[in-house]
């Protein structure tokens, strides 16, 4: 049997392939892609690497649960999140209430080769890239666990997460309602 749940939530490490799968997702879902940091760059007007810099992390901790409770709130949608937005347990508890949570995960290797081609807009990893994902998977370990199911995506590219994804929806009756 199926249970009605609001959203899909997206959560997982930087360079997991979130916002990609959100996107895609959208195109074969009838309901809108959100993303906790285009809401923080489209409200503040500036992007997240320049957010940090003026306000500096906590400010942008708060601002992402800010924006994490709007977009729960709202119409059903695809949500996609920051990779630490797992960092405060009401955000744990938030997303685990407001709908089926994906967790995409890859090999630390994988994440630092896909970061290192977008390095400069994750603040988090500027410096030795390799020694920062390490540390950052430590402090996050088992934060992710909450969710309802997890998917590998070393080895696969993102319209195979996307057909994963699709297939898990499926199974739990998550489509669209009036
Ligand atoms: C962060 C991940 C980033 C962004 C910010 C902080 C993190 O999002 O929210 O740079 O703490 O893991 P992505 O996971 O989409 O890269």
């Amino acid at each position: 049997m199926s249970i009605e749940k609001k959203h899909l939530i997206i959560i997982g490490m930087m360079g997991t392939g979130k916002t990609t799968v959100g996107q895609k997702l959208a195109e074969e879902l009838p309901f809108p892609w959100k993303d906790t940091d285009r809401e923080i760059e489209k409200r503040s007007g500036m992007t997240v690497a320049q957010f940090f810099e003026r306000f500096g992390e906590e400010e942008f901790r708060s601002r992402e649960s800010d924006e994490l409770k709007r977009l729960l709130e709202g119409d059903r949608s695809i949500i996609t999140t920051g990779g630490g937005i797992v960092l405060k347990k009401e955000n744990r508890e938030r997303i685990k209430q407001g709908g089926w949570v994906i967790h995409l995960t890859a090999d630390p290797d994988v994440i630092v080769q896909r970061a290192k081609q977008a390095a400069d807009t994750r603040p988090l990893l500027l410096g030795n890239l390799r020694e920062k994902v390490m540390r950052i998977a430590k402090e996050r370990e088992g934060m992710y666990d909450f969710a309802d199911w997890s998917i590998d995506t070393s080895l696969l590219h993102p319209g195979q997460v996307v057909d994963e994804i699709l297939r898990f929806c499926e199974r739990k009756g998550f489509k669209a309602r009036s």
